[in-house]
């Protein structure tokens, strides 16, 4: 069987059945001794499931990997919990968890045969920070956010300039706490998301470290600041300015959406700006609350900052596609208006702003502004996810076209409650 560098690792809890380093194209475990880990065991089948490991070229001499596990077995694979199906299979991503035989639910016992999967091509284990401190010089900290610092480093190779993201895994994942095993998922999930995206908006990820208690994030790093500052600055953006920036912003969701990812936090912090002479060039970054949609459905947890959070997000806890365009709507009007439309210091309280979509257009700040604009705006904060635009539509809306005189009552196309 073709051997290649080792690209993953099988970390088993079972104390009698061994770890793997995964070197081969074809990994197999099951009852029979054929297999790379052989289970004695009645209940698993002689060839449980298989591990695939498959380059493909992409353009300019790169290559992506891929990595699958295919279930094989008659009494079923789970991955985070979730039955692949006979014959199925799904990717592995760094961090995910594979049982044999039906997992624990609520006070049932831990499942017998039980792994975790490391991605070695993209997650380099390591004991400490000396061991990235051998890579990289840390110079100074760019900022500290939510869930923990970022630093500008250098790598000592190329000299080149990076950002670090470090995130301590302790906020996410205790053992001794009830549900830590969807935590670990959770802490892995930026790392897993970005590995897959390739955008000229999207900040790249290049390496990633993984200690015993801290992830290390190897970023692209850009020096134009977030967008929150940049707007600060400039107080607001001229329309032209704007309709620009928010054209790459759509472009950048509708990729996103098109992948089935939902960024789910957008917001001017998380929207950098990739030099500084360019107002519009911009980078999302951030993708910690980031989830796909088709791997989780709806997921319920309470996330971001709530003044760019969508109705659906604080009611029903529905995290769908549209709650990032309801984000966008907001963003808009901050950048055309310097104001926010939803804030802590209205007379109704934030909630409930939000919920009754409960926001005005000041006339001495919306009256140079074209009811081309404020139509897009109304259209994507819109209490109704059904009815919001997708990006889709928000990019072919006349503003966006450079047709605003297309448009000449703001309320154009929109029921009236
Ligand atoms: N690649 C990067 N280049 C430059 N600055 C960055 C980069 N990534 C993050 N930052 C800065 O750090 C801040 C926090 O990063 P972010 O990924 O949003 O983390 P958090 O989850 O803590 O909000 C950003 O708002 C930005 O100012
Ligand atoms: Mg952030």
């Amino acid at each position: 069987m073709s051997k290649t560098q080792p690209f993953g690792k099988l970390i088993s809890l079972n104390i009698k059945i061994k770890s793997l380093l995964l070197t081969k194209k074809i990994t197999t475990i099951g009852r029979s001794s054929s297999n790379d880990i052989q289970i004695h065991d009645a209940k698993i089948s002689k060839k449980h499931c298989i591990i695939q490991f498959k380059e493909k070229k992409i353009q300019d001499k790169k290559t992506k990997y891929f990595i699958k596990i295919i279930d094989n077995s008659s009494n079923g694979v789970f991955v985070n919990s979730r039955l692949i199906g006979t014959k199925k299979s799904v990717e592995l991503k760094h961090g995910y968890e594979i049982t044999f035989v039906k997992p624990r639910q609520n006070g049932r016992p831990i499942p017998q045969y039980r792994f975790f999967f490391h991605d070695l091509k993209l997650v380099k284990e390591v004991e400490n920070k000396n061991e990235i401190q051998k890579n990289y010089q840390f110079c100074w900290e760019l900022d500290e956010g939510g869930y923990g610092k970022v630093f500008l480093a250098t790598r000592n190779e190329t000299f080149e300039t990076v950002a670090i993201k470090t995130i301590p895994k302790d906020k996410f994942y205790d053992p001794k706490k009830e549900g830590w095993q969807s935590q670990k998922v959770k802490y892995v999930n930026e790392i897993n998301i970005l590995k897959d995206l390739q955008h000229p908006n999207i900040i790249k990820l290049e390496e990633v470290y993984d200690t015993e208690n801290t992830l290390y994030l190897v970023m692209e790093y850009v020096d134009g600041g977030d967008l929150f500052y940049r707007i600060s600055d400039k107080q607001k953006y001229a329309e032209d300015e704007a309709r620009e920036l928010f054209k790459n912003l759509l472009e950048t969701i509708k990729y996103l959406h098109g992948k089935g990812i939902v960024h789910r936090d957008l917001k001017p912090d998380n929207i950098l700006l990739s030099n500084k002479e360019s107002d519009t060039d911009i980078k999302v970054c951030d993708f910690g609350f980031a989830r796909t949609v088709s791997e989780s459905g709806l997921v319920s947890t309470k996330v971001g900052t709530n003044n760019y959070r969508a109705p659906e997000t604080l009611t029903k806890g529905s995290f769908g596609k549209e709650c990032d365009l309801w984000s966008c709507g907001v963003i808009l009007y901050i950048l055309l208006s310097g104001l926010m439309p939803f804030h802590n210091k209205k007379r109704i309280p934030l909630h409930q702003q939000i919920l009754w979509a409960s926001y005005s257009f000041p006339e001495d700040v919306f009256e140079k502004i074209s009811p081309a604009a404020i139509n897009l705006i109304r259209k994507l904060i819109q209490v109704n996810p059904e009815k919001r635009l997708t990006a889709e539509q928000a990019l072919n809306h006349p503003w966006i076209l450079n047709q605003s005189e297309q448009i000449t009552d703001p309320m154009e196309g929109i029921e009236q409650n």
